[in-house]
């Protein structure tokens, strides 16, 4: 099956970023800080920023004037971005944003030359295994630390469990890594395969396990992901449309009477050059 690269939505990027945040690794974020140089403007390229989630999260947690370079290929995320730039550093020194169209899979490595620190944050499953090795090559020729965060490992977990809980994951993480034009995204690999590859550059690579963990008090970003999930699964098996109609229905309610648990898996990678 050959798919389109889907489209991320800024009200569904808004809905997560409570849950994304209280998931991010503040203690690799912490060893970040000691490795970034104490003098002088700190140059951060977010890529795939999307509406600058991560700047609003990273940015008051490093101390000193920061100038964020926002990379996205689209243009509509960029402004949202740009609308609602990360408060001030840790210390009360400015943070300036800068957005920049780009597909950050045609990067060369003079374009992250001025790089003090790289983010990326919800990216790397989107990408295809050449794209990834690609970003990994420029990112490793920054020679900067490298914080890549929330990346989909694939593992999701329901309470109260379901038999129909397996089938459901097992058709998304397919769907996940579906072909797209000549290769397949990475889908839940992502994160290995980019352990794997900063690894064999020579980098030293810490990981966290970083999972959502979605109860009562998230029922609206639990419903969206619910929603999401199975849409996905039926689209890549398509006897599960048919087998799932209840199941979806009943979990739907159980989700918006805050009755149902939801653990989604993500890993949040640090790498020191
Ligand atoms: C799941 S969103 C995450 C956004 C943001 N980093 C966050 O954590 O909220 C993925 C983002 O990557 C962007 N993206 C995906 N592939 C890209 C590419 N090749 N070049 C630039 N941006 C890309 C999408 O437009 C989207 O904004």
């Amino acid at each position: 099956m050959i798919a389109e690269r889907t489209r991320v939505s800024g009200g569904w990027l808004d809905l997560r970023e409570p849950a994304d945040a209280a998931a991010r690794d503040p203690e690799l974020a912490e060893i970040l800080r000691q490795q970034l140089p104490s003098a002088g403007c700190l140059v951060i390229h977010d890529l795939g920023c999307g509406t600058g989630s991560m700047g609003r999260w990273l940015a008051p947690l490093l101390p000193g004037p920061q100038h964020w370079v926002l990379h996205d290929r689209d243009e509509d995320l960029l402004d949202a971005a740009a609308a609602e730039p990360p408060g001030p550093a840790a210390d009360g020194a400015s943070v300036f944003v800068e957005t920049l169209a780009s597909d950050v899979t045609q990067l060369h490595p003079g374009d992250l030359a001025d790089a003090s620190l790289v983010t990326a944050s919800a990216l790397l499953d989107l990408l295809t295994g050449d794209e990834l090795a690609g970003l990994i090559d420029v990112c490793a020729g920054a020679g900067c630390p490298v914080f890549l965060s929330l990346s989909v490992v694939g593992h999701v977990d329901l309470v109260p469990p379901d038999p129909l809980d397996s089938r459901v994951s097992a058709a998304f993480d397919a769907h996940q890594c579906r072909k797209i034009e000549r290769d397949r995204l990475l889908g839940p690999d992502a994160a290995a395969a980019a352990v794997e590859g900063f690894r064999q550059r020579g980098a030293e690579v810490l990981v966290r396990p970083t999972p959502w963990r979605l109860g009562a008090a998230e029922a609206d970003l639990a419903a969206e992901w619910f929603t999401g999930w199975i849409g996905a699964a039926c689209e890549q098996s398509v006897e599960l449309a048919s087998e799932t109609v209840s199941y979806a229905r009943w979990r739907l309610a159980e989700v918006r009477a805050g009755e149902l648990a939801v653990t989604v898996g993500h890993a949040d990678l640090l790498v020191l050059p």
